[in-house]
């Protein structure tokens, strides 16, 4: 792999436009030692404005959900080609919470990752384990059902657009990331998945980030690791300072 630095926050339902704002005022210099983009993907009422604001900057703006549909009446939801409109250039699709709160299917996942290539953006595809699925050895169980569900039938072409992220679902939020010995067992194995569906070649254009607590302490240890291409950030990427902090020690290393 040649990638390892694809940094993702997930600001989840949080921030408003002048908070929003700030933040992009604040990180934009503290990113001059970063190479490459940073995915920001934040609440659709953000997505318009922080597209025009982070233009001529490293920073990308994404979506964290979309609905599978191109429209229709589905009160409440949102078409990737709305989001497209506003500026979103990616979507999180599958995230743990999206899955447990609001009961996403590995069906309904399939048909939004789907509708993400029909709309050109790029998917963000979320997998992870309960502790529960974790405690009982199935691990790599869910992970590959996650995984072929969501990605079946797409084209070569289509899936090295795709970003995986692996989440350990006992890992977000909790403060608690998964150990260095876990993060590298899943990630071989999600390239393993890769592997079996799409060969070899494509499967290394796909980049795997790991999720879950990830914060200043623990990221140079995550990123060294030979499948882990990047981070997936919820609650440390709210604070400016931090998020740039985390992001500039994902440097570039070569796994080849
Ligand atoms: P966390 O969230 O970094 O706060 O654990 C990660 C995520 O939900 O993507």
């Amino acid at each position: 792999m040649t990638f390892a630095n694809y940094v993702i926050g997930n600001w989840k339902m949080y921030k408003t436009s002048c908070e929003a704002r700030a933040f992009i005022e604040q990180v934009t210099p503290l990113l001059d030692d970063f190479e490459g983009k940073v995915y920001l993907s934040v609440p659709y009422t953000l997505i318009h404005e922080l597209s025009e604001l982070s233009r001529q900057t490293k920073i990308v703006i994404g979506a964290q959900n979309m609905n599978d549909a191109s429209e229709g009446a589905f009160t409440g939801e949102i078409a990737g080609k709305m989001l497209k409109d506003a500026g979103a250039y990616f979507v999180l699709l599958g995230h743990s919470e999206r899955r447990k709160l609001f009961l996403e299917t590995s069906d309904f996942i399939h048909k939004k990752v789907l509708r993400a290539f029909k709309t050109d953006i790029q998917p963000v595809l979320c997998v992870g384990e309960t502790i529960e699925e974790k405690d009982s050895g199935m691990m790599k169980e869910v992970i590959h059902e996650q995984i072929s569900s969501a990605l079946q039938g797409i084209s070569l072409e289509d899936a090295a657009k795709v970003i995986l992220a692996y989440e350990p679902v006992w890992a977000i939020g909790t403060g608690r990331a998964a150990d260095i010995q876990s993060i590298n067992e899943a990630h071989d194995f999600c390239r393993e998945c890769l592997k079996n569906l799409f060969g070899e070649e494509v499967s290394k254009r796909i980049p795997i980030l790991y999720g879950g607590s990830v914060n200043l302490e623990n990221v140079s240890s995550i990123i060294q690791l030979m499948n882990v291409d990047g981070i997936l950030v919820g609650g440390a990427s709210l604070d400016a300072r931090t998020f740039a902090s985390i992001a500039v020690k994902c440097k570039k290393v070569s796994h080849s």
